[in-house]
C-alpha cells in the first residue's frame, strides 16, 4: 500500500457546484466568490474575507495596504515557501529572517523579539504544517514594537488556537487554496481581516485598482444602458478612449445651468461636477 503525499478529496457536491458555475457562463469572480467570502469569514470567525487569486497575492496586498515606508523591515521565517520573502521585496521592503522553533517549525519568539526595531513594519509568521504555534507571544512582541502581524495561514485552513479558528486572531490572515493545500482548488487564496478598515481598498487592489465599469451589487441588476464614471481628468480620458477606438459622451449638463432655470440655481457641488 502507498500513502500518497497528497490527493484531494473532492466531493460530488463540489463537482456539481463547479459544473453549475461553468454552465452559468460567468466563470470570473462574481456571486459565487462572494458567497464563498461570507462563508469562509463565518467559518473562521472573522468579520470579513477578501478572496484573491493566491496566498501570495493575499500576503502582498496585506503589505500594500499597510503603506509601510520604503525599506521598512518585515520579519519572517526562512523555513517556508518563498512567497512571503518574495512579496516583501516586491513591495520595496526588506526581509529580516528569524530562527525557527524546532518544536513547531514556526517563528521562534525570542528570535523575533531580538529583531524588532523601530524600522520593523510587519511580522509574517506562518502556521507551519497547520499545527502548533505560539501566536499569543508573536502578537505581544509585535504589538509592543508597533509592528503589524500578517499571518501566513497557507497551511492552516481549519486549524484552531485557544478555541478560535486560525484566521480570526489578528488583522490579516492569508490563506492558500492551491491544488496541494488542505482546502484545495485549482488555485485561489483569501485574506481574512480583523476589521473592515482596509476592506474597500483591498477589493480595488485585487483587480489592479480597477472599479470602472461594473460595481457588483447583490440586490440589483442593471440594464447596462450607461456605464457611468466620474473622472478627475475627464477631457483627457475622453481623448484617450477615442484614440483607443472607444466612444464616450459627457452626461449631463446640470439642468439648473440652463437660462430657463437661472432663477432656481442653488449650490449643488456634486451635480456641478458633471458640467
Ligand atoms: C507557507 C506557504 N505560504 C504561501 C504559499 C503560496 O500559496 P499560493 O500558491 O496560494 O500563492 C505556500 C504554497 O506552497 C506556502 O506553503
Amino acid at each position: 500500500m502507498r500513502v500518497p503525499l497528497f490527493r484531494p478529496a473532492i466531493r460530488e457536491g463540489a463537482v456539481e457546484a463547479a459544473a453549475r458555475v461553468l454552465r452559468s457562463g460567468w466563470i470570473g469572480s462574481g456571486p459565487v466568490a462572494e458567497a464563498f467570502e461570507h462563508a469562509f469569514a463565518e467559518y473562521v470567525g472573522a468579520p470579513s474575507c477578501v478572496a484573491v487569486s493566491s496566498c501570495t497575492a493575499a500576503l502582498q496586498l496585506a503589505l500594500r495596504v499597510l503603506n509601510l515606508p520604503e525599506g521598512a523591515e518585515v520579519i519572517t521565517s526562512p523555513v517556508t515557501f518563498v512567497s512571503a520573502a518574495q512579496v516583501i521585496v516586491q513591495e520595496g521592503l526588506r526581509p529580516v529572517f528569524t530562527d525557527v522553533d524546532p518544536e513547531t517549525g514556526n517563528l521562534d519568539v525570542e528570535s523575533v523579539r531580538a529583531r524588532l526595531t523601530d524600522r520593523t513594519g510587519a511580522v509574517i509568521p506562518l502556521r507551519y504544517g497547520g499545527g502548533r504555534a505560539t501566536s499569543t507571544s508573536w502578537y505581544e512582541a509585535a504589538g509592543k514594537a508597533g509592528a503589524t502581524i500578517v499571518e501566513d495561514c497557507a497551511h492552516a485552513a481549519g486549524a484552531a488556537y485557544k478555541g478560535r479558528r486560525i484566521g480570526s486572531h489578528g488583522s490579516f490572515h492569508a490563506f492558500s487554496f492551491n491544488a496541494v493545500k488542505n482546502l484545495p482548488a485549482p488555485g485561489g487564496g483569501a485574506l481574512t481581516l480583523g476589521s473592515d478598515e482596509h476592506e474597500a481598498r483591498l477589493r480595488r487592489l485585487r483587480v489592479l485598482g480597477l472599479r470602472l465599469l461594473r460595481e457588483v451589487e447583490p440586490d440589483r441588476t442593471s440594464s447596462n444602458h450607461l456605464f457611468c464614471v466620474l473622472a478627475e481628468e475627464r477631457d483627457s480620458l475622453v481623448e484617450r478612449l477615442r484614440e483607443a477606438g472607444v466612444d464616450s459622451s459627457v452626461h449631463y449638463r446640470p439642468n439648473d445651468t440652463y437660462e430657463l432655470f437661472e432663477e432656481q440655481t442653488s449650490p449643488a457641488p456634486s451635480a456641478s461636477r458633471a458640467e
